[in-house]
This record gives C-alpha cells, sequence and structure tokens, in this order.
C-alpha cells in the first residue's frame, strides 16, 4: 500500500496548491529512530493537534524553475531547501516527475522553539505537493509521506486525538498516524507558555540520535513506552483526566531525563520552564485539573479542561519569565484551500 497515481501527469506541467496544517503536542512522546533514513520513530506516540498553530503553505511546480525555492514568512530561507527538496523528490517519484518547486510558507508561531513548526509545517507541505501533483492518497499515506520530513508532521495530518504507530519493520508502511478520538468528544484546552522566542541550538532530529547513543536511560525509555502508550490511549477513550495527566507527566519526564543524561548534555529547560512546572503543581494541589508537556524546547504547554483555561493562563502569565501565554483548543487536521 502506497501512493496511487491517479493520473498520468504530463511530462511538462505547471501547478500549485495550498494546504493548511496545524502542529500537534505529544502527550505520550516519542524520543529516538528505529531507522533515520525512512524516519521510522523507535517508538509509538499520543498527541493533540491544536487549532492556535497553524503553517500555510502554497506549492507551485513551474518548469521555468532550476531548483526548489522555499520562503517562510515572507523570507527566502535557502538553508531549509536541501532537506525540503528531499521531500518533495519522494512525491515527485511517485508522480514520476522531475518539474522544480516553489515552495511558499507561513507560520502564525516562531519557529524552531519547541512548537512543532516542523509537524505543522511538514504536514501542509506533503498536502499541499501531493495536490499540485494530483496524486490519489489516502490520509494514511499521506501520514506515512508526513512521517519521512519530520516524525511528528505524521500526526498534524489528523484533527483530535491522534496516535502514531510505530512498525520497526521493513519499508515503514506500518508507521503511520491515525485518528484516536475526535476533538469534540473531549475538547480540552491547551495553555503556551512561551519563555523563549529563539530557536533551540539542537534539533530534535539530531538530539533524539545522540540520545540513543549515549544516554544510559535510553533502553528503559523505550522498554517503557508500550505500557505508557496503554495507558494514554485508555485515559482518552474513557476521557479519564487524572489518569491522562499522570501517564502524560511520566512520558514528558522521562524523555527529558534521557535527553539531560545525554552526552553531550541536552538541556531544553530554562529557568522560566521549572517555574511554569512550579505553578502547574500549585494548581494542581488545589485541584484544578490541568498537567504539563514540554517538547524539544523550553516552553511548556498547560493542558487542562475548559473549565479551568482562565484560572490557567492567569497562573503562568504571573510567572517570571514568561513571556507570552497563547491559547488554543484542540484543531483539525490538514485542509485543502
Ligand atoms: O518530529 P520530530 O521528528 O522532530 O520529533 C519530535 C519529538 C518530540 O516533539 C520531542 C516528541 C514528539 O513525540 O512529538
Amino acid at each position: 500500500m502506497f501512493l496511487h497515481k491517479a493520473l498520468r501527469l504530463p511530462s511538462t506541467m505547471n501547478s500549485q496548491s495550498k494546504a493548511i496544517a496545524r502542529a500537534n503536542i505529544a502527550l505520550i512522546k516519542y524520543w529516538g529512530k528505529a531507522d533515520s533514513n525512512i524516519n521510522i520513530p523507535a517508538t509509538g506516540s499520543i498527541s493533540i493537534t491544536l487549532d492556535a498553530l497553524c503553517s500555510e503553505t502554497v506549492v507551485s511546480f513551474e518548469e521555468s524553475l532550476s531548483a526548489d525555492e522555499f520562503s517562510l514568512d515572507g523570507e527566502s530561507r535557502p538553508e531549509y531547501v536541501p532537506r525540503i527538496s528531499r521531500f518533495l523528490d519522494i512525491l515527485r517519484e511517485r508522480a514520476d516527475i522531475k518539474t522544480r518547486a516553489s515552495v511558499i510558507s507561513k507560520n502564525n508561531f516562531p519557529l524552531g522553539a519547541g512548537l512543532a513548526s516542523s509537524a505543522s509545517g511538514f504536514a501542509a507541505l506533503a498536502a499541499a505537493a501531493s495536490a499540485a501533483l494530483k496524486l490519489e492518497i489516502s490520509p494514511r499515506e499521506l501520514s506515512i509521506v508526513a512521517r519521512q520530513g519530520s516524525g511528528s508532521a505524521a500526526r498534524s495530518i489528523f484533527g483530535g486525538f491522534v496516535e502514531m504507530h510505530a512498525d520497526r519493520s521493513k519499508d515503514g508502511e506500518g508507521s503511520f498516524a491515525e485518528p484516536l478520538l475526535e476533538s469534540s468528544a473531549w475538547p480540552l484546552e491547551v495553555v503556551i507558555a512561551l519563555t523563549d522566542r529563539s530557536e533551540k541550538a539542537v534539533g530534535s532530529r539530531q538530539g533524539m540520535n545522540r540520545s540513543s547513543a549515549t544516554s544510559p536511560y535510553y533502553v528503559a525509555w523505550l522498554d517503557a513506552s508500550a505500557k505508557d502508550l496503554d495507558r494514554g490511549r485508555d485515559a482518552i477513550l474513557n476521557r479519564d483526566f487524572q489518569m491522562l495527566a499522570d501517564v502524560a507527566q511520566s512520558s514528558c519526564l522521562k524523555m527529558h531525563s534521557v535527553a539531560m543524561t545525554t552526552q553531550p548534555v541536552l538541556m531544553y529547560w530554562n529557568g522560566a520552564t521549572v517555574e511554569c512546572i512550579r505553578a502547574i503543581q500549585k494548581l494542581q494541589q488545589d485541584g484544578v485539573p490541568v498537567f504539563f508537556t514540554i517538547d524539544a524546547g523550553p516552553q511548556v504547554k498547560a493542558v487542562c479542561e475548559s473549565s479551568a483555561v482562565q484560572h490557567v493562563a492567569g497562573a503562568l502569565q504571573a510567572v517570571s519569565g514568561v513571556k507570552e501565554v497563547i491559547l488554543s483548543g484542540l484543531g483539525a487536521g490538514v485542509e485543502w484551500g
């Protein structure tokens, strides 16, 4: 099962499509690859898609272009072109064309700071490029393609609660995401505390490869994953907030324990990150339904029941070092426009 060719495209072509995808945050994290070449994660993961953090991407395949081009938020970014070209090659090969593309992308949030810009970015790119190439592609196949750009991008194809499967076998066709629960079935809210707007020094791809090679806790982390996935899935399907809070925080802290015990050390947190964790622990002691999760960056994401969102936002806004608080509900999967 892989991409089908709906239409035989002419050998010369000009074709354009636009897609929107949203960022997601993992509640049960992945950190490590089973295969770096085709980007198979070492473990499954479970995420929520966020409606407030969007990437909008227009892809135009143009015969007049001699090389792929990429601009982000109105600025040409040639440093990203090699990775984008390799990704587009997967789709060009399926469509049996060589035409180069112009990729114009806009994010409504800071890039590379642990807000999953690669997830929404590669999901939008996969969706826009496959539409421009007129490939007939199922959502699962699109997820497999997006995974090859960025592991977490596979999950941004879908909305609400999403599970990513990691099948270590063969060609990666068993490593795809699929919806677990619609957002309307459990409309949780997320308060994102931005503690630093700059790009992280060590990206997740490099970081996780370093962790698998050097952290003494890496194997224990992999061993714990299946149980965390089962608990996370059960908590979501039963809408059990406390159970989800316990397993999500544990998954986050285990991932960061692996990162911190990596050589050279991967310390994604800053002082405000720790203060946000303490503020959330205080809210929990006061009975507020909220828990934290943190990706490969210093921002803290507080997931809460909708009744608690203003209370949580106020508490995190008051933490010294928090630059901005972003509120988000759960969002939809990719959309073409
Ligand atoms: O999407 P990637 O391959 O850059 O990795 C993302 C890793 C984490 O965000 C830290 C965890 C996750 O499961 O999303």
